[in-house]
């Protein structure tokens, strides 16, 4: 028999549980997610991709889901002529477009979900257009409870985010001026395009929000498998113990896409893959599996062990660039049978570029735990297969048992899944049944979809959610990304001094270029 609809605290219709959902003894006593404070978002650059696919999507699930507060609204902020009308057509046609099925914009939700956006169109350096943005704000408040919180979005290219910040603070509009409520600032990346660059937006940010007030967004942080390296070694006693030099002979992380560089050739000619996602997602990533146990979850106790992960890996010296790294660029070939063009040939793009669509490092993080063990990265576009993985090789056996077999007794690995597969599967090594001793290498392998029944939700979700809840623990910190940036400016420096003359070194729909098997052979294939 059907089950009387759940009504959240803020009065709106929960989601019904599928049978599936409510069978699964996995999903028994999880609570629904807290709901957030009441706020208005402001989204500059409104009228771009990512509000579009992402966060607009996001928003609109966390209000299906019951987390966003009743006291809620939405101002877009940006070039394209729009009217509060219009944009909420607009706001509709992208979610009939991009919301998953099933939570199309429809019904009284989305009736009153949308009276809640409006729209600011604007020149982000007409001071007036923000003191227009403030008057709004201030009517939110009387008119949805908004109670003075307010929430900015940076989703602009990164060139205006100091223009911005300023406008904010001339128009009265930071948190030192805000008396009712909370004033936060969301930052999407790249935060700088270099160590220089970097540090000149973190004095302007300075100038007008507090540490605690700034939310910097490295989306992998919001990907639950991502999420879930701490509580694989925190919540387990089984891993720890082992998780250091004396078991660890090496570990790979590896976010590789099967996507070429879209229609964005202009921002990634001059990005790379280094900057695009080592310098942030990929770094974080091995923070997470490095770093000591924090003394408390407390958003700041985890942020201080990651950034002493970051101080622990010395950044590499000019001379010794070429030698713990490989870099590559795709040229023309096939994705799934289909024709590919080469990174040059992209619009945006080039025809001479020195860019690298692949990058590759061995690092070390010179501590008493892991001195000794490499630590090998890598990413790359139009590669064979979109994966991120993390994989913790473990040493050799230190005596062969099986002696006469000619088994391979391969080494036990521990991958952690991020993407497409969710998981974690753990290779060991087994006997054939049968009267000889073969010995042949099986997983255990765990997945979250079909363990808890439910797959988890976009990152964007849970980063949106948590910081209108003003959680900081999955945003990154200005000291870790000052370091981030250290580690990664020798290569930086190195590669865009020296020519690759090999470029294009791998072509479209492969393993990447052979560089990145010279520097370390075994990598897991993709
Ligand atoms: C972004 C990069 O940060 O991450 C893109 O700028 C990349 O180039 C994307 O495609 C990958 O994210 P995901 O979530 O698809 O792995």
């Amino acid at each position: 028999m059907p089950s009387k609809p759940r009504r959240m605290i803020d009065g709106t219709l929960a989601p019904a549980a599928t049978d599936g959902e409510r069978q699964n003894p996995l999903r028994a006593g999880i609570e629904s997610d807290r709901i957030s404070d009441p706020c208005s978002i402001v989204l500059f650059g409104a009228s771009g991709d990512l509000f579009k696919r992402m966060l607009l999507p996001a928003l609109w699930s966390l209000r299906l889901r019951g987390i966003l507060p009743s006291g809620f609204a939405l101002i877009g902020f940006a070039r394209t002529k729009y009217t509060d009308d219009s944009f909420r057509t607009y706001c509709k046609e992208q979610l009939d477009a991009f919301a998953p099925d099933g939570s199309k914009p429809q019904g009284e939700l989305w009736d009153t979900f949308a009276q809640s956006i409006s729209y600011v169109c604007a020149d982000f350096k007409q001071l007036a257009h923000f003191q227009e943005l403030k008057r709004r704000l201030a009517e939110n408040d009387e008119r949805f409870g908004t109670r003075g919180n307010r929430l900015f979005y940076l989703a602009t290219p990164p060139s205006v985010f100091p223009g911005i910040i300023d406008m904010l603070r001339r128009a009265g509009l930071d948190p030192r001026s805000n008396e009712q409520g909370w004033t936060r600032i969301v930052i999407e990346k790249p935060f700088g395009t270099d160590l220089t660059s970097a540090r000149a937006l973190q004095r302007t940010v300075q100038r007008v929000f507090g540490e605690h007030d700034v939310y910097r967004i490295d989306h992998y942080l919001g990907k639950e498998p991502v999420q879930d390296i701490m509580a694989l070694r925190f919540a387990n006693t089984i891993f720890e113990p082992i998780w250091n030099r004396n078991y660890v002979q090496s570990v790979q992380i590896t976010s590789a896409e099967s996507i070429g560089i879209e229609d964005r050739g202009n921002y990634y000619d001059n990005a790379g893959a280094l900057r695009d996602m080592i310098q942030n997602h990929v770094l974080n990533l091995l923070a997470l599996i490095a770093m000591e146990p924090p003394a408390s979850s407390d958003a700041d106790a985890i942020r201080n062990e990651k950034f002493k992960v970051f101080s622990a890996i010395a950044s590499p010296r000019h001379e010794d660039v070429m030698n713990m790294s490989a870099r590559g660029q795709y040229g023309p070939g096939k994705i799934d049978g289909a024709k590919a063009t080469g990174y040059r040939q992209e619009p945006g793009v080039s025809p001479q570029s020195n860019v690298e669509t692949f990058a590759a490092l061995r690092l070390s993080v010179e501590n008493w735990r892991w001195a000794g063990v490499p630590f090998y990265l890598r990413s790359g576009k139009r590669l064979a297969r979109k994966v991120s993985e993390v994989v913790v090789t473990f040493k050799p056996i230190p005596h062969r048992l099986y002696g006469e077999s000619t088994d391979a007794i391969e080494p036990n690995i521990l991958v952690v899944k991020i993407e497409p597969d969710e998981g974690v599967a753990l290779r060991f090594e087994a006997k054939v049944p049968g009267p000889k001793s073969h010995i042949r290498s099986v997983f255990m392998d765990f997945n979250y979809g079909t363990g808890f029944g439910f797959h988890s939700p976009p990152a964007y979700e849970r980063l949106l959610a948590d910081a209108m809840r003003g959680d900081q623990t999955l945003f990154t910190r200005w000291d870790a990304v000052e370091l981030a940036w250290e580690i990664v400016m020798p290569v930086l420096d190195v590669w865009e001094n020296t020519k690759d003359f090999s470029f294009p070194n791998y072509p479209a729909g492969t393993q990447g270029p052979q560089t990145a098997f010279t520097l370390l052979p075994d990598w897991r294939a993709l």
